[in-house]
């Protein structure tokens, strides 16, 4: 099957690489709106406008499904999109409802853009899920511009992420959720401000098993094998790469997706 996969920038890879592990043998087409991110500080009308332009885009290379491999997009545009194509739509939203079930008693971390944290699809699912009000929502625009830089390990990084979370007491947490898909990349640095306790809960793992069941898809025996970076560039070849609606075939930007995969490997059980 063919499966369009869309964000506004490399977040979006991280539902793909892990649609590499749980189904290899896919074609994708991976589109990164390369020329509008970050989506999370844009309007609502600007961001559906956006997807709306890439879905028709996916739909016209016959793709069978399409995955919103963003929080922010999802946010916004999910409802519209469902009305306006006829195929399967599946969206992510921050994976609060296994954080607040799989733990009990001390608080849960959801970080995401401005736009996730202000629209109602988050604040409907935390009425639903969240009954003890253990969820505290912090907005950390800045993480999606290291990513979009490839600068996951620096000082600045660090900084960032520490003064974001100054307010809070690292012991009263239980779980962080990562509701930005470009958060994947900064596993370590969470990992170094609250310890090895805290679980890292992201919604990539859920939304490729939700995927493989609305396509009917048997998924990997392999899934948790490691890919080496032979293995990715085999991928590669199953998956063609548009930024903006411009397909990607320099090699520049292919090491580039190369070096962010290699990245998400890294981290993947962080
Ligand atoms: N990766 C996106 C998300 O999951 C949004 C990042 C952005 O463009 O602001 O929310």
């Amino acid at each position: 099957m063919k499966i369009g996969i869309f964000d506004s920038g490399i977040g979006g890879l991280s539902v793909l690489h892990e649609a590499y592990h749980q189904l290899p043998d896919q074609e994708y087409i991976f589109y990164a709106d390369t020329e509008h991110v970050p989506y999370g500080l844009k309007t609502p009308e600007q961001i559906l406008g956006y997807t709306t332009e890439i879905t028709q885009f996916l739909v016209d290379k016959g793709v069978d499904a399409i995955v919103v491999a963003c929080n922010t997009a999802t946010s916004v545009a999910i409802k519209e999109l469902r009305k306006r194509f006829d195929l399967p739509i599946l969206g992510m939203e921050p994976a609060v409802k296994p954080a607040v079930e799989g733990t009990e008693g001390k608080r849960v971390m959801v970080i995401a853009t401005p736009v996730t944290i202000m629209e109602d699809k988050l604040k409907d699912l935390l009425h639903r899920v969240d009954e003890e009000h253990r969820v505290d929502l912090l907005a950390m625009p800045g993480l999606v511009e290291f990513a979009e830089r490839e600068e996951f390990e620096s000082q600045a990084v660090t900084d960032y992420v520490n003064s974001q979370f100054s307010s809070y007491d690292k012991d009263k947490y239980c779980a962080l959720v990562l509701g930005c898909t470009h958060f994947n990349y900064f596993k370590p640095a969470y990992r170094q401000f609250f310890g090895d306790e805290t679980l890292l809960i992201d919604g990539n793992q859920g939304t490729v098993r939700h995927l493989a069941e609305v396509l009917g898809l048997p998924i990997s025996q392999d899934k948790d094998k490691k890919l080496d970076d032979n293995h990715n560039i085999l991928c590669l070849r199953n998956t063609e790469y548009f930024f903006s609606g411009k397909e990607i075939s320099d090699d520049e930007t292919l090491n580039r997706l190369q070096r962010l995969h290699s990245r998400l490997e890294e981290v993947r059980n962080i």
